[in-house]
């Protein structure tokens, strides 16, 4: 067994050391520009956690880590343009760099190319994987469906909420887990727990990214900072200011988020000072902790030997602290 700090190493290298550079430049120079920029490689080190698990020779898992990154950078590609986001791991992202035609088109290559990995695995797992793979990006694509239709509606609960970050990220990272657990012949119970945790923590992680969304600065997220009060995201931190507040600023909020306006500056201030005012952020931090503790319940159900699940108890332990 490697330790989680192998498995990390081992997860950067395999995107690190892949080749995307094909032609024509115009479309794959894109391709390589966002799988190349870093990123902490989350979803690869998931396929490798739970490959490990059940003794699976890494190097062959090397093709679904690619896969899952690959997909997730294309979800990345295409929600950047949906989002108007300038800056993504500290640089331009993909549209604003090369345009929204070529960051269209070099996404829906990335996608393909992420379908493309899973061709080199042992052809009785295929099937599996990718029945799996496609199920995970349907749902992702729904999830941002809801994701856009929020935007625009009030109607927002923090049940529907949960549903749509389930769906745009907690299956991807549930998908990745599961990968593994196919690729290493894993029990289908063993799978499912896997893909439990993996929701589990897909949701911690969302809620994580909603709150670095509004207080993180850009030198440690990579990303500009209040993008989400701009697009009039129905965030966490949205939804639980507006369950508590008074009628005047519950006003106020739905005013702030109901267009777009010329000084987005001075909407996010105010908004943020409304989110702060109900304790929002403490709100989020507690659901984070709450989502964390069901994925460690949950771990107690794996069907291994107990040290075994060292890595993935270390890998969500982890990320409860992640600042990026
Ligand atoms: C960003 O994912 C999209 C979300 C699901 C919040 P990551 O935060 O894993 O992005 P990178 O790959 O590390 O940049
Ligand atoms: C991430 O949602 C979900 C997907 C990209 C599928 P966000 O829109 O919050 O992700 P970031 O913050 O741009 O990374
Ligand atoms: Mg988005
Ligand atoms: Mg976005
Ligand atoms: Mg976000």
């Amino acid at each position: 067994m490697q330790t989680l700090e192998q498995l990390e190493k081992k997860a950067i290298s395999f995107i690190e050391e892949a080749s995307f550079d094909r032609k024509p430049t115009a479309l794959f120079e894109p391709v390589e520009y966002a799988m190349k920029q870093g990123g902490k490689r989350i979803r690869p080190l998931l396929v490798l956690i739970a490959a490990d698990m059940f003794s699976f020779d890494l190097d062959k898992a090397k093709y679904p880590a690619l896969a899952v990154e690959l997909l997730h950078n294309f979800t990345l590609v295409h929600d950047d343009i949906m989002d108007a986001s300038p800056l993504r791991r500290g640089k331009p992202t993909v549209y604003q760099k090369y345009g929204t035609n070529r960051a269209i088109l070099s996404g829906d290559v990335i996608y393909a190319m992420a379908y493309e990995q899973l061709i080199n695995c042992d052809a009785d797992k295929i099937p599996a994987l990718t029945k799996t793979l496609t199920s995970v990006l349907i749902n992702v694509c729904q999830g941002q469906a809801y994701d856009m239709a929020f935007e625009n509606t009030t109607e927002v609960s923090v049940r529907d909420y949960i549903t749509m970050i389930s769906l745009k990220t907690g299956i991807l990272l549930a998908g990745s887990l599961k990968l593994g657990a196919i690729v290493a012949d894993a029990s289908k119970e063993n799978m499912n727990v896997l893909s439990e945790i993996g929701l589990y923590l897909g949701i911690a992680f969302q809620l994580q990214d909603d709150l670095l969304d509004c207080w993180s600065d850009l030198e440690s997220f990579g990303k500009v900072s209040g993008t989400d009060i701009a697009d009039n995201k129905k965030t966490i931190l949205y939804l639980l200011t507006l369950e508590n507040a008074n009628e005047e600023d519950a006003k106020r909020l739905l005013t702030l988020y109901s267009g777009k306006p010329a000084d987005v500056q001075q909407k996010i201030q105010e908004v943020k000072s409304l989110f702060e005012k109900y304790d929002a952020k403490q709100k989020t931090e507690d659901m984070v902790n709450e989502y964390m503790n069901k994925a460690l319940k949950s771990v107690e159900s794996l069907d291994v030997e107990q040290e075994r699940k060292s890595n993935i108890v270390a890998f969500i332990q982890k990320l409860l602290n992640r600042k990026k």
